[in-house]
C-alpha cells in the first residue's frame, strides 16, 4: 500500500471523488473489467477468458489471420457479434456522466466493444481498435461490419473488399502495432494528466498499460489486485458497476 492509502472503504471512495473533483485534466483508463457487467467476459476469467484458451489465444495474431482467415473469423466472429449487441452498464454510464459534467477529459480504453461511445462518452481513445467497421488489407478502404456477418451466414468467409482484398476487423491483434488512438492518447497525456482513473484492467498488457505512467497520480478500481496497486493514490477492490456510480455521485453532489 502506497503512503497515504487508507484502509477504510468509505474513505477511499471520498478520497477518489476528491482527487477527481480537484483535477484539472483527469482521464479514465479502462480494460475488460469495465464490460464484464455488460456480459462480456474479461481476458483472464477462468474458463471463458482468452488466456485460458490456448487455441484461441494462438489465433489472436496478425499471422494467424493471414494464414487461415476462415479459421480466424470462425473463431472470433461469434463473440464479436455478442460484443456488438451488448449494452453499457452503470460503470460506462458513470464515466460518460463524469465527462459530460466536465470532470473527465476523456476515456482511454483497451476494449474493442464500443460500449463507452454507446454510453455517451464523447472523447474516447480506443487503443486496441474497435468493431464499427472492417478495413481492407490491400487498399485500406473501410466496409460495414455487416459484410462479415453476411459472409459468415453465406459460408463465404473471409469477407472481401470491392477490390478483392481481404477485409479485416479494425482491431489490434497480438504482434501488431497499436491503433492510431494510442499515439493520440499519448499526445493528450503529454499535455498533462493530474489524475487517471483506472477501471477494470489487470494492467498486465503493454504497451497499453504504460499510459498509466503518464499520470501524476492514479486511482485503481478493480476486482482483484494489480501490479500497480502499490503506486496508486487510491485502490478500491470492487466491481466497476457498483463503485463507479458511487464515485460519480460523490463527485457530482458537491
Ligand atoms: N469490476 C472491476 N474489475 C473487474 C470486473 C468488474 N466487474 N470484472 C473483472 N475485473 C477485473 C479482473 O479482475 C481483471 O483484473 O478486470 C481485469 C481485467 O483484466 P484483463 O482481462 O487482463 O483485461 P485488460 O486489462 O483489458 O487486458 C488488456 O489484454 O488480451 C489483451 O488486448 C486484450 O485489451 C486486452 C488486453
Ligand atoms: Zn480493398
Amino acid at each position: 500500500m502506497a503512503a497515504g492509502q487508507t484502509k477504510n472503504a468509505a474513505a477511499r471512495l471520498f478520497q477518489a471523488a476528491e482527487l477527481l473533483r480537484q483535477a484539472s485534466r483527469a482521464y479514465a483508463f479502462t480494460g475488460a473489467g469495465v464490460s464484464t457487467e455488460s456480459g462480456i467476459p474479461d481476458f483472464r476469467a477462468p474458463g471463458t477468458g482468452l488466456w485460458s484458451n490456448p487455441e484461441l489465444l494462438s489465433l489472436a495474431t496478425g499471422d494467424a489471420l493471414r494464414q487461415d482467415p476462415v479459421r480466424f473469423y470462425s473463431a472470433f466472429l461469434p463473440q464479436w457479434l455478442r460484443y456488438r449487441k451488448a449494452e453499457p452498464n452503470p460503470a460506462h454510464k458513470a464515466l460518460a456522466d463524469l465527462e459530460a459534467k466536465g470532470i473527465l477529459s476523456g476515456v482511454i480504453t483497451q476494449n474493442i466493444d464500443g460500449l463507452h461511445r454507446k454510453a455517451g462518452s464523447q472523447t474516447v481513445y480506443e487503443v486496441h481498435g474497435h468493431l464499427r467497421h472492417l478495413v481492407c488489407s490491400d487498399c485500406c478502404e473501410t466496409a460495414n461490419f455487416e459484410v462479415a456477418v453476411a459472409a459468415l451466414q453465406q459460408g463465404t468467409l473471409p469477407p472481401r473488399c470491392r477490390c478483392g482484398g481481404m477485409l479485416r476487423p479494425d482491431v489490434v491483434l497480438f504482434g501488431e502495432t497499436m491503433a492510431p488512438d494510442f499515439d493520440r492518447a499519448m499526445a493528450e497525456l503529454h499535455q498533462g494528466c493530474d489524475v487517471m482513473l483506472v477501471v477494470g484492467s489487470s494492467l498486465k498488457v503493454f504497451p497499453a498499460a504504460s499510459l498509466v505512467g503518464f499520470a501524476d497520480c492514479f486511482i485503481i478500481i478493480n476486482l482483484e489486485p494489480t501490479p500497480l496497486d502499490h503506486r496508486a493514490a487510491v485502490v478500491i477492490h470492487g466491481s466497476a458497476g457498483d463503485v463507479m456510480p458511487r464515485i460519480a455521485a460523490l463527485v457530482l453532489s458537491q
